[in-house]
C-alpha cells in the first residue's frame, strides 16, 4: 500500500469549531488513480494539504510508504514531502520572479540528496529539460510566469511536481480554468505520469477530467464517499 488514510479529522476553531474534514479513511495502491470531487468548501484541499503533511490533522494518521507522517517532526515532514510526493496546488503557484526552469528545478534544491543519482546541477537542467520536452513545454524554459497562459503555467507546475521523480502526486483542480483541449492535454499528461509508475490523487470537479481516474470519491461537508 502507498498511502493509507486512517479516520483523519481537522478541525478550525472559529466563532465555534468547524469540522472541515471529518474522520476520512481510505487508501491508494502504488500506481494507483483516484479523484475526489465535492463542492467549494467541502474540505478537499484541506485533507490533500494533510496527506502532504503541509498541514496536520487534529486526529487521525496518514502513512505513506510505510512512514506515518502524523509523528514525523515539521523537517522530517518536508524532507520526507520533498522525496515521496509532488504536489500541484490550487490555482496559479509558480514563484513570479523565476523563469519555468527555476521554477520547475526549485523543489530539487530543497532534496535530501541522500539516496539519488540525481547529483549534480547538469544532470538536475538535464531532468528538467527532457521533462519539459516529454510535456511539450520546451519552448517555456526562459519565460516568466506572466508571459505564460493559465494552461501552460499549469504545465510549468506539474512539471515542478515531478522533478524529485515522486511516487505520489497529488493535484488540486489541475485542469480549472482551461479550455476543454487544454485540460484534456493535461490529463493525457496525468494519465502517462500514472501510467509510468507514479501515483495520483487529483480533485476535480469536472466529470470528464474524473473519468480518467481509477476511482472517483466524493467529499460531502468534510466526509469522504466512494463513489466507483
Ligand atoms: N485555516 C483555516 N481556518 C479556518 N477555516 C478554514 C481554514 N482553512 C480552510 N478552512 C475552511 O475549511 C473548509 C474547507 O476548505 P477547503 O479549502 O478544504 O475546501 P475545498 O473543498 O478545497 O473548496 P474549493 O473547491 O473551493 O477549493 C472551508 O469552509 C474553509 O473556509
Ligand atoms: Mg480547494
Amino acid at each position: 500500500m502507498l498511502l493509507n488514510v486512517k479516520n483523519v479529522r481537522k478541525q478550525y476553531q472559529r466563532d465555534k469549531v468547524f469540522v472541515a474534514v471529518d474522520n476520512v479513511s481510505f487508501s491508494l495502491v502504488h500506481q494507483d488513480f483516484a479523484c475526489i470531487m465535492g463542492r467549494s468548501g467541502s474540505g478537499k484541499t484541506t485533507l490533500l494539504n494533510m496527506i502532504a503533511g503541509i498541514i496536520t490533522p487534529t486526529q487521525g494518521r496518514v502513512i505513506i510508504d510505510n512512514t506515518d507522517i502524523s509523528v514525523l517532526a515539521d523537517k522530517q515532514v518536508s524532507q520526507f514531502r520533498n522525496q515521496t510526493i509532488g504536489y500541484v496546488p490550487q490555482g496559479n503557484s509558480l514563484l513570479t520572479s523565476l523563469n519555468a526552469i527555476e521554477n520547475i528545478c526549485l523543489p530539487y534544491i530543497f532534496y535530501d540528496k541522500g539516496n539519488q543519482n540525481l547529483t549534480d546541477k547538469e544532470n538536475l537542467m538535464e531532468r528538467a529539460e527532457q521533462l519539459m520536452q516529454q510535456v511539450g513545454i520546451s519552448y517555456l524554459s526562459q519565460l516568466y510566469p506572466k508571459q505564460m497562459s493559465g494552461g501552460e503555467m499549469r504545465r510549468v507546475a506539474i512539471v515542478r511536481s515531478l522533478i524529485c521523480a515522486p511516487k505520489l502526486l497529488l493535484a488540486d483542480e489541475p485542469t480549472n480554468d482551461l479550455d476543454q483541449e487544454s485540460a484534456e492535454q493535461i490529463m493525457q499528461l496525468l494519465a502517462t505520469i500514472n501510467l509510468e509508475g507514479t501515483a495520483i490523487l487529483m480533485v476535480t470537479h469536472d466529470l470528464d477530467v474524473a473519468n480518467y481516474a481509477k476511482h472517483q470519491y466524493k467529499m460531502e461537508a468534510g466526509k469522504l464517499h466512494l463513489l466507483s
